[in-house]
């Protein structure tokens, strides 16, 4: 019996933000096995081309490009060179964000605040609109946004990223119902306690491990590797029913 086809990626361009390592390097990977030319961004261009090279020395096919996503003007260089140089985006994964304190809401800092909000939100929301823009020329396309468990349940001293977060969960149906008579899904994924540079304050330390995993019934925290599954099933066929959702992959932390 033959293969399923219903995860291939043939002739697919993808953007995968924040690619340079953990969560956004699995998935590039995961797209680029898939047939998927891989756009692999972050704001550091040489991390970018470290995975890009991996990716076409295992035979796959990858470009690095730089992109902060908190300005928005390197929002629109980027897609104008995306425009130039393949005339259209199939698939979009916003995983790019950043959560600069730790500490309890009283506490935050109106800098670090405005950051949280132009990267987790404004990056999100203008990404998508030029991903839009391009993916509506061609009636197709499929729109990621890497949101997070604390976007449905706050995490302790963590008050601005969770209602960043929160916002991704809302913009993900917005974009989903506006942009579905265009051909293009948005969908969430909303990741636990995943073992990355990002949550290495949290896995490192072992008390704090230790209390987090009493709250995760696989009583384990996720590898990188783990939520790049979910995001092909949501860039591919496989999920063509499926718009506006909001996929947990937490180990059961939210059940
Ligand atoms: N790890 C977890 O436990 C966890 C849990 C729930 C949700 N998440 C979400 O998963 C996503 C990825 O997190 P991660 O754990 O993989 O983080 P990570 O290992 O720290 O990687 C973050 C990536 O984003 C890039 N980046 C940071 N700020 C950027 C900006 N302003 N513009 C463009 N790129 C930027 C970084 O590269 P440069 O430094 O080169 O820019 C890097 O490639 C985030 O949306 C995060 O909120 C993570």
């Amino acid at each position: 019996m033959p293969h399923t086809h219903l995860f291939d990626l043939q002739g697919k361009i993808a953007f995968v933000s924040g690619a340079s390592r953990g969560i956004g390097e699995a998935i590039a990977h995961v797209l680029a096995q898939q047939g998927a030319h891989v756009i692999v961004s972050s704001r550091k261009l040489e991390g970018c081309q470290h995975v890009a090279d991996a990716i076409i020395a295992g035979g796959g096919k990858a470009t690095a490009v730089a992109c902060h996503i908190g300005e928005l003007e390197q929002i629109q260089q980027v897609f104008a060179g995306i425009r130039e140089q393949f005339g259209r985006l199939d698939i979009l994964v916003n995983n790019a964000a950043t959560n600069p304190q730790f500490c309890n809401v009283l506490d935050t800092d109106p800098a670090a605040f405005q950051k949280t909000v132009d990267v987790n939100i404004r990056g999100y929301f203008f990404m998508s609109v030029e991903a839009g823009k391009l993916m509506r020329e061609h009636g197709a396309g499929s729109i990621i946004n890497v949101a997070s468990i604390n976007g449905v349940s706050p995490g302790l001293f963590q008050g601005i990223y969770s209602v960043t977060k929160a916002a991704v969960i809302n913009m993900t149906k917005v974009f989903a119902k506006e942009c579905a008579q265009f051909g293009i899904r948005c969908n969430a994924l909303l990741p636990g306690l995943t073992d990355t540079k990002f949550a290495s304050a949290l896995v490192k330390n072992e008390a704090i491990l230790n209390t987090a995993l009493q709250q995760i019934p696989l009583k384990r925290v996720a590898d990188p590797k783990e939520m790049a599954g979910a995001v092909l099933y949501l860039a591919s066929d496989a999920s063509s029913y499926t718009t506006g959702a909001a996929l947990n992959v937490d180990g059961g932390y939210l059940s």
